[in-house]
């Protein structure tokens, strides 16, 4: 059976990834901070699904972390899912810059270890696929939270761009940029969005689809929903400036 390897896999749309790909018959390696949350999570997957649930706690933002993520990740994989991240409660100059630092280590240095880590296994074995949890926030100029997503986009398009023509073209490489999804993302940020619009919503089952979908088709950037397909569209058309005052205030208030 194809092993799938998914980080920040206890709650939210890692969650929503571990449900999909052990129903469709993966064995999985959940990884994420608390112990006993894991262990509740691979057992009613395995127990649902008839699939081997491997758990892996990890912080991402240690060097412990990373380096036993990496090991799993180098014994070999058939699907990465780097997906473990946070928000930053407040606005840049609001938080402490060791908490930014710790954002980077999770959305950038993990993806770039993991996905370095994970790729030659792939690549030998001529399948295989990385998916990278960016954001719609990527298009966006948002603090360190988006300058980090957009960090993610530009390298997995890099990598994929790298990796063509090797692994028989059959090792895949994607960014996968949601909108506002409905998960426990801005409650632990104590972030209040409860003035977005409902169109803006997307459910973690629908955006997991389209990942899958997405990835089968050998998108590099995949965005669900058309009305972020349409925002993403349109900003990229409006200045920076414009887009930086707009995205510093959307779904940004704080309890
Ligand atoms: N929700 C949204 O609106 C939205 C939109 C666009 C992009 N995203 C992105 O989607 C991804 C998943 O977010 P989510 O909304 O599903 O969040 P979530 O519901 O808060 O889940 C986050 C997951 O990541 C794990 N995690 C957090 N920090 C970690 C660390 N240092 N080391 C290891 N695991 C860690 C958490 O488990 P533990 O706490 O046990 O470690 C949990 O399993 C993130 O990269 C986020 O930026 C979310």
């Amino acid at each position: 059976m194809p092993t799938a390897f998914i980080t920040g896999a206890t709650a939210g749309i890692g969650a929503a990834f571990a449900r999909r790909l052990a129903s469709d018959g993966f064995d999985l390696v959940l990884l994420a901070r608390d112990a006993e949350r894991l262990e509740r999570s691979a057992a009613d997957l395995s127990g649902r699904y008839a699939v081997r649930a491997e758990t892996l706690r990890a912080d991402l933002s240690t060097e412990e972390g990373l380096t036993a993520a990496e090991e799993r990740a180098r014994a070999g994989v058939d699907l990465l899912v780097n997906n473990a991240g946070f928000g930053n409660r407040g606005v840049f100059l609001d938080v402490p810059v060791a908490d930014e630092l710790t954002m980077l280590k999770v959305h950038c240095e993990a993806v770039l270890r993991l996905t370095h880590a994970a790729l030659p296994g792939m690549l030998e074995r001529g399948r295989g696929g990385v998916v990278n949890v960016s954001s719609a926030a990527a298009f966006a100029t948002r603090g360190t939270y988006g300058a980090s997503k957009a960090w993610v986009v530009n390298f997995s398009q890099g990598v994929a761009a790298d990796i063509a023509g090797r692994g028989h073209g059959r090792v895949r490489v994607m960014a996968l940029c949601p909108g506002f999804v409905h998960t426990e993302f801005h409650e632990r940020a104590q972030m209040d969005v409860s003035d977005v619009p409902k169109f803006m919503w997307l459910e973690q089952d629908t955006v997991v689809d389209t990942a899958l979908r997405d990835l089968r088709r050998g998108v590099q950037v995949s965005i669900p929903g058309a009305q972020y397909k349409a925002i993403v569209g349109i900003s990229r058309l409006l200045p920076r400036e414009l887009i930086a005052r707009m995205s510093s205030n959307t779904g940004r208030k704080y309890d």
